[in-house]
């Protein structure tokens, strides 16, 4: 039991179980045969509106779902509801907010094969990335439920002189925007809002356009685990049509926003222009990240790591390894093993369980990460591309790549997928190496390979970044386990799924009493 008298994480789904897997087949083929619907949900109502088509990512002939992006009358009508439900959920207790999430954390592992199957569909999730998704969305329900039910439930009583009583007392900011990305398009963005219903918030929130259909389907299961339909409110659209507006009106009282570095920088901008009240800001954005393997590593672990931490997710997670640094007596062996495990990698139907490798997100994506390759193969040395799948000829498929580059400079931002830059460093230029790390701006994770204390101990120390992973995988992180955040151009914490996140979204106040 990972949180002493609290309920564990969840535990998923049994994939060993071929009747579980089967059983999932079929749910998988029902889902395909549907076209889901996503719409602005204000007030409980789905607004209608012009239909835009959603097509599946790993067979772009396929429609998935329609969705209607809100407009102008919408993102008033949403906010001035938010505005008078705040206070009467503001008003209930904590236990009643934590119940609802409780409630919604059922309510999802209940519908867990539904909401893998749209993930699968609308996002190119693998099946293991669909589970990681739900399970991940479930444990943020459960964590926040308990730490509200652990600091906002009661008064901490404060120190004072006799005869007088002193309490300071956690509470809701108001209407919180909560902005999500579509690579983790039903965990982050459940995340964000359960977090802010939690602190006594109400919530707008703004998914990414490509993922409204599984947005959709989590805000309907809010409702339905009782959290009243003006307290949760959806309206998907374009992030500068529907975001925009948003986050420029005075009325919101924060906003929760992961995403790019560069559209963390706009909002910033947009918040210290506009008029109103000075709110919080949380920014989960991009990384640069780097993992630095030395010749005591062990190979075949590495190897296993690095391809996780590279190609999982078509690397389409904050948290991929980017840029691997490899001490130069062992590279060429490491690089020839990095290739045989390559070769190995099965790209292709995400709903199958034994892909590897889905579809990256959109066209868009691809031909940025296609011109990429393009670009390092006349500055660099390709090392490795995996094949594709015979079923990948109609879906955004990137083959998984492995470039060697003599600087991590050469990377100006974070390339989005699953390309792995490699760089190869003599053992008297470890400095170096972490000055070039640091001097990329961004600080989100770092892996370091080594069976030497005092050269994890330094670097961990010197390496700028929120989350370290020592001889293991750089990916995954767990709820309540490792609270996840970056620093500096990665993000302006706290740590999602840590004990602090919550305090983020909570209004402070002192009362004193002479008795
Ligand atoms: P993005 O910045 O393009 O979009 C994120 C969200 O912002 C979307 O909902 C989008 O519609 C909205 N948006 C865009 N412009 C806006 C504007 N002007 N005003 C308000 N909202 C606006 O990012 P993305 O492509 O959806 O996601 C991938 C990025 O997210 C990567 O950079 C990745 O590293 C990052 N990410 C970070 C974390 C983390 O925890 N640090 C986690 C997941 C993803
Ligand atoms: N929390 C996600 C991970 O650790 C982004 O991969």
């Amino acid at each position: 039991d990972l949180y002493g008298e609290e309920r564990p994480n969840s535990a998923g789904m049994d994939v060993s179980n071929p009747v579980v897997v089967s059983d999932f087949a079929e749910r998988m083929g029902t889902v395909s045969q549907t076209l889901w619907q996503a719409a602005p949900l204000v007030g409980g109502k789905a607004l209608a509106g012009k239909l835009r088509k959603v097509h599946n990512p790993a067979d772009r002939r396929e429609v998935v779902g329609e969705v209607v992006e809100a407009d102008a009358k919408m993102v008033e009508q949403a906010l001035s509801r938010a505005e008078r439900a705040q206070w009467d959920w503001n008003a209930t207790s904590a236990h009643t907010r934590a119940d609802c999430l409780m409630r919604l954390a059922d309510l999802m592992e209940e519908e867990s094969s539904r909401l893998i199957a749209i993930c699968i569909r609308e996002a190119g999730k693998t099946f293991a990335d669909g589970i990681a998704e739900v399970r991940e969305a479930v444990d943020f329900c459960r964590y926040y439920a308990a730490r509200a039910r652990e600091h906002f439930a009661e008064p901490k009583i404060m120190p004072g002189p006799t005869g007088e009583r002193n309490e300071l007392r956690l509470g809701g900011r108001g209407v919180f925007v909560c902005i999500s990305p579509w690579n983790f398009p039903l965990a982050i963005f459940t995340g964000q809002i359960t977090a802010a219903l939690a602190a006594g918030n109400s919530v707008i929130a703004k998914p990414a356009e490509q993922t409204p259909l599984i947005a959709t389907a989590a805000v309907q299961l809010m409702h339905r685990a009782g959290i009243p339909e003006d307290v949760i409110q959806l309206l998907p659209g374009d992030g500068a049509t529907v975001g925009g507006p948003l986050v420029a009106d005075s009325r919101i009282a924060g906003v929760a926003f992961t995403g790019s570095t560069e559209t963390a920088r706009i909002i910033n901008r947009v918040l210290a222009e506009r008029d109103g009240p000075i709110i919080p800001f949380i920014a989960e954005t991009g990384g640069q990240n780097a993992m630095i393997v030395d010749s005591t590593a062990l190979p075949e672990q590495v190897v296993n790591d690095v391809v996780i931490s590279s190609f999982q997710s078509a690397g389409q997670r904050c948290s991929a390894l980017r840029v691997l640094f490899v001490q130069d007596s062992v590279a060429d062996r490491m690089l020839k093993m990095l290739k045989g495990a390559m070769a190995e990698l099965r790209v292709g139907n995400p709903s199958l369980l034994q892909t590897d490798v889905g579809p990256v997100i959109d066209e868009e994506a691809r031909d940025m990460l296609e011109a990429h390759v393009t670009r390092m193969s006349s500055e660099a040395k390709v090392l490795a591309r995996s094949d594709l799948g015979k079923d990948c000829k109609h879906g955004t498929f990137v083959a998984p790549t492995a470039v060697e580059i003599d600087s991590i400079s050469r990377l100006q931002r974070e390339v989005f997928g699953p390309i792995l830059h490699v760089v190869r460093y003599k053992a008297d230029r470890l400095d170096q190496v972490v000055e070039a790390i640091n001097g990329t701006g961004y600080g989100l994770t770092f892996g370091i390979h080594s069976r030497i204390d005092s050269t994890v101990n330094a670097l961990y120390h010197k390496v700028r970044a929120g989350n370290a992973y020592v001889n293991r995988n750089m990916i995954g992180a767990i709820v309540g386990v490792q609270p996840f955040g970056g620093e500096r151009l990665s993000g302006t914490g706290p740590k999602a799924g840590g004990p602090h996140y919550l305090f983020r979204f909570a209004s402070e106040h002192s009362l004193s009493i002479d008795t």
